[in-house]
């Protein structure tokens, strides 16, 4: 298929602009599937030959057309290190991401949330740090007895890749530190000033190799290098702003946590600040915001946390998050371009996603071509209550555009340009119909979304779960990626998840046909059927995620395979509740971080006995590894299901339910039999009544704070 030598025919003198424009798009295309051919799936399609003609084809091209360079270019990628180059590191205390905000109402909900949590009055000060939130990529920093022994990047969160022969690269990291905890792990970020980033494209274009879309992208790179040498000639900086596992407090506030680590040695970011509540929260960032241009590194907000290390304490995480620190982030970048097309795709939930075509643009440093229009009444210019959006302006193909980047966030279009809009342009009437396989789509009463009635018969939706079911987070089976999921349901292999544990017992004999297939070799089949044993092994978290049900995230997962532990518990609960009553289901509720939209979607998942058959088709080929439930070893609590009632003085419900269950407490909201424990506060009444009936223990907020160790 992919033939250098009809691509080496003509001379690359004799091209045209627009034949070289044609001729690099299509050698991208094939070293990219080459790339992927060899070091993906372990199965070359072309000679190495072959393979350096069409790398040395593109390079002429672009030596001669270098405006027309593409920003993937294959001449680029060289020495660009596959994620599984990296050992993998978990880390000691999880890195966590920031919650979002947006304006100054978002900084005054989140003070008093946490003023609510923590039971404070609108009168206690509750001091926050506020610090610029550079835009790089974050680093965790291993240190014992002040040596450097190891350093990570974050990963997703839980583990990371082992970059420590890069990091040591780095003048911003010290190799020792001075008077440091024995174990100190420093949490910060890697990043790259405006002019060391110019200088370092200049060079790189010089030589023809790849330049970077922006400072970040550049940092990321450079870190991320199987070589360390090519790290020590990037000119990375880090700044230090937390901590993961350590012997000792640094101090006991935020604010001289970091004055400490930057007198054992660490750069920290001298726009740091004490703010006394949001309005000098919100002072400040606008200073920021004045001074983002002359830093001379990129920032993308500000974050602020709660200074006092016992209050952070007390707040704890979400899943993901921190309760006691948030991000304001900078308003977003635009710019204007003309809307080409509107596709339509269907995702694995049927939804019809429109996406928007549009004539390349470059918004905040990075080339845009598609962006989300969000559903059609947002086409229409109007919100899921039928208010208008945008005064009401539909969007049009041919229409000029606003679109809109927010840091990783998928660009959107945020407006039109109604004096420019050509007096052809017709009003975009949303299919019906699903454009995959013509059945029916229609919108339920409150849903912003238009989905495809065909279910499993859409080949679009069954192939999206399917791709969503091998991706990185879920099954993750290497080999077995987007491109052969679509391969192999096309030529109905693979129909449903249980399929691909079946494959080679089906095809055992086959494997014949497997390796005649084009890009299937012998070793190459072996290593997808081997990759596949290895994933009969699964933790619960990713099985459940891999699922693929409607709003039941990774975080969610995870967090329900931490609550129930085994997956046959989790059946066992999820039948019970299937009714959407009755103990089960408020025990499924009572989870913090599960509302009654993912508990609804997760409940009739699991009823509809089309989709349950095929997840118990699926178990039966698994073992699924229990989830490690919080360690609870020492708790005195792990396992018991507690009841609060009455009022507490020490600390909020919110609280108190949160610290009950990080000790592996189940808390209910009603006294049963099953009740272990009931801690009352005054005013308690029938539940505290019920519990001296059924005989259960029953103990005061001070008789709990004792028992957990709190006091
Ligand atoms: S604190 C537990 N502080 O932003 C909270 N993060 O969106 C740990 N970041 O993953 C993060 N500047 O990579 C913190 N001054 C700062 C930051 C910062 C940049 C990054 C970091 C984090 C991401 C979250």
């Amino acid at each position: 298929m992919n033939q250098a030598g009809s691509a080496a025919t003509r001379k690359v003198a004799d091209l045209s602009e627009a034949e070289a424009r044609a001729e690099l798009a299509r050698l991208a295309k094939e070293i990219a599937q080459a790339d992927d051919a060899y070091h993906r799936r372990d199965a070359p399609e072309i000679s190495d030959a072959d393979y350096d003609a069409l790398k040395a084809r593109n390079l002429a091209i672009e030596a001669r057309f270098p405006a027309l360079k593409r920003d993937d270019s294959p001449s680029e990628q060289v020495g660009a290190a596959p994620a599984e180059g990296f050992a993998k590191v978990t880390h000691a205390v999880r890195m966590l991401s920031l919650s979002n905000a947006f304006d100054d109402a978002d900084i005054e909900e989140f003070d008093d949330r946490i003023r609510r949590y923590l039971g404070l009055g609108p009168e206690a000060s509750l001091p926050c740090t506020a610090e610029p939130k550079i835009d790089g990529l974050s680093l965790s920093l291993r240190y014992e007895q002040g040596k450097l022994v190891q350093a990570a990047t974050r990963g997703d969160g839980a583990v990371g890749e082992n970059v420590t022969a890069n990091a040591r690269t780095i003048d911003d990291i010290p190799d020792t530190l001075n008077g440091a905890p024995d174990v100190l792990e420093v949490r910060g970020e890697v990043y790259m000033s405006h002019e060391d980033f110019e200088a370092l494209n200049a060079r790189q274009a010089e030589q023809g190799a790849k330049t970077f879309a922006n400072p970040r992208n550049a940092a990321a790179g450079s870190l991320r290098q199987l070589d360390s040498s090519i790290t020590k000639a990037r000119p990375l900086r880090f700044f230090a702003y937390a901590w993961g596992e350590i012997s000792e407090a640094l101090a006991d506030t935020q604010m001289k946590a970091i004055e400490r680590l930057a007198a054992v040695g660490f750069q920290t970011n001298p726009l740091t600040v004490l703010c006394d509540g949001p309005e000098e929260m919100t002072a400040h960032y606008r200073e920021i915001e004045q001074q983002r241009a002359s830093l001379g590194y990129d920032i993308d907000g500000v974050v602020y946390k709660v200074n006092d290390l016992d209050l952070q304490r007390r707040l704890g995480f979400r899943s993901t998050t921190p309760r006691w620190a948030i991000a304001h982030k900078f308003p977003a970048e635009l710019a204007w371009t003309r809307l080409e097309a509107i596709d339509i795709q269907v995702g694995r939930t049927g939804a019809l996603s429109p996406v928007a075509r549009l004539s390349p643009v470059t918004v905040g440093g990075v080339v845009v071509s598609n962006a989300t229009l969000h559903n059609e009444d947002y086409i229409a210019g109007r919100d899921a209550k039928g208010n208008p959006i945008r005064d009401g302006k539909d969007i049009r193909i041919g229409d000029w555009v606003q679109v809109y980047r927010a840091g990783d966030v998928i660009p959107k279009v945020a407006d039109v340009d109604l004096s420019k809009r050509p007096d052809a342009a017709a009003a975009y009437e949303f299919p019906k119909a699903c454009p995959e396989c013509g059945s029916e789509a229609i919108r339920e009463e409150g849903d912003a979304v238009r989905r495809c009635t065909g279910g499993l018969i859409c080949p679009a939706q069954a192939v999206e779960k399917l791709k969503h079911f091998v991706s990185r987070a879920a099954f993750d089976i290497e080999g077995l990626g987007s491109k052969q999921v679509e391969q192999f349901y096309r030529d109905g292999w693979i129909k449903e998840p249980a399929d691909i544990f079946t494959l080679e017992e089906r095809f055992g004999q086959g494997m014949q046909q497997l390796k005649n297939r084009e890009g299937w070799g012998e070793k190459s089949a072996k290593n997808l059927f081997a990759a596949i044993e290895e994933k009969r092994r699964i933790p619960f978290g990713r099985l459940l995620f891999a699922l693929g049900i409607r709003h039941v995230g990774e975080q969610a997962s995870n967090l329900l395979a931490r609550f129930y532990g085994t997956w046959d518990e989790f059946i066992e609960a999820m039948d019970g509740a299937k009714a959407c009553e009755g103990p089960e289901w408020e025990r499924l509720l009572g989870i913090d971080g599960v509302g009654e939209v993912m508990a609804r979607s997760l409940v009739t998942s699991f009823a509809q006995a089309h989709e349950r058959e095929s997840i118990d088709r699926l178990v039966e080929h698994l073992t699924v590894e229990e989830a490690a439930r919080p360690d609870t070893s020492d708790s005195p609590v792990a396992g018991k299901t507690v009841v609060f009632t009455g009022t507490l003085e020490k600390m909020t419900r919110a609280e108190a339910k949160a610290r009950a269950e990080a000790l592996g407490a189940k808390v209910s909201g009603s006294v049963s039999a099953k009740t272990d424990l009931v801690v009352a506060g005054p005013g308690a009444g029938s539940k505290a009544k019920k519990a001296e009936e059924l005989c259960v223990e029953m103990i005061d907020e001070d008789g709990w704070l004792d028992l957990i160790g709190d006091a």
